[in-house]
């Protein structure tokens, strides 16, 4: 008996996607990056969203910001297959996604490159011992630091109270970062206007549990 075979990657491996850019086994190349997103010099400002799952908020984001352009990077096949499928479906011209590991690829890109990174609802790996595994993590900042421009942010929400006043400690003791806004419950701040709701979000929402939000920016 064969084994099975991941339909989704089997997609984008044979018919390809002229949205999305798969991690190469051997890792991701700059030149490669670099001219699949090519299209992205006319616009104003470029944004990416690490774990851009099904694409809801980036999406969203780049229907209703026609001058800017957006990047996803999402580790599972089937998430980014179907977010690619819909923005085509939308005929958006102004989104690109990359399937693999955000880390691997926020290593590899262009310093001073992004107006904004949006992490949403990352896996919170609960247990101590799992942590190390986090987005929002010591040894991960100084790397955003490098590939903002200066006065670009980093936006983070999440409904996991620990994992947020841990992020939030590390943010503000940092001198490179300057605070926008910080919520414990978007929803009922003076910032609920200020962002779109990624799927994730619409989920907790409904469970009505509060939503932890924080921006900073590069000094
Ligand atoms: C909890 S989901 C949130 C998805 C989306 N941001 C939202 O709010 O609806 C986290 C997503 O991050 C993706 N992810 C986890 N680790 C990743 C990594 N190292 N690189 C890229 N994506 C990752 C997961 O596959 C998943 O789709």
């Amino acid at each position: 008996m064969g084994s099975w075979q991941n339909p989704y990657k089997t997609e984008v491996e044979t018919s390809g996607h002229s949205l999305i850019l798969d991690q190469p086994e051997s890792g991701w190349q700059q030149a490669d990056i670099k001219s699949f997103i090519s299209t992205s010099k006319k616009y104003r400002a470029l944004f990416l969203e690490f774990g851009s799952g099904s694409g809801q908020h980036l999406i969203a984001q780049a229907a209703a910001n026609p001058t800017n352009f957006y990047l996803g990077v999402e580790l599972r096949y089937k998430r980014c297959v179907r977010a690619a499928q819909k923005a085509a479906l939308e005929g958006l011209e102004n989104i690109l996604f990359f399937r693999g590991d955000g880390v691997a690829l926020i290593h590899s890109i262009e310093e001073n490159l992004l107006d904004g990174i949006f992490i949403l609802f990352p896996d919170p790996w609960e247990k101590p011992k799992w942590q190390k595994n986090r987005i929002l993590q010591a040894k991960n900042l100084p790397l955003f630091l490098e590939k903002l421009k200066v006065g670009g942010t980093l936006h983070y929400r999440t409904d996991h109270a620990e994992y947020f006043s841990s992020a939030v400690s590390l943010l503000k003791s940092q001198s490179e970062w300057g605070l926008n806004y910080v919520t414990y419950d978007m929803l009922k701040s003076e910032y609920r206007e200020l962002t779109l709701p990624s799927e994730f979000e619409l989920l907790f929402r409904s469970q009505q549990k509060p939503i932890h939000a924080i921006e900073v920016i590069k000094g």
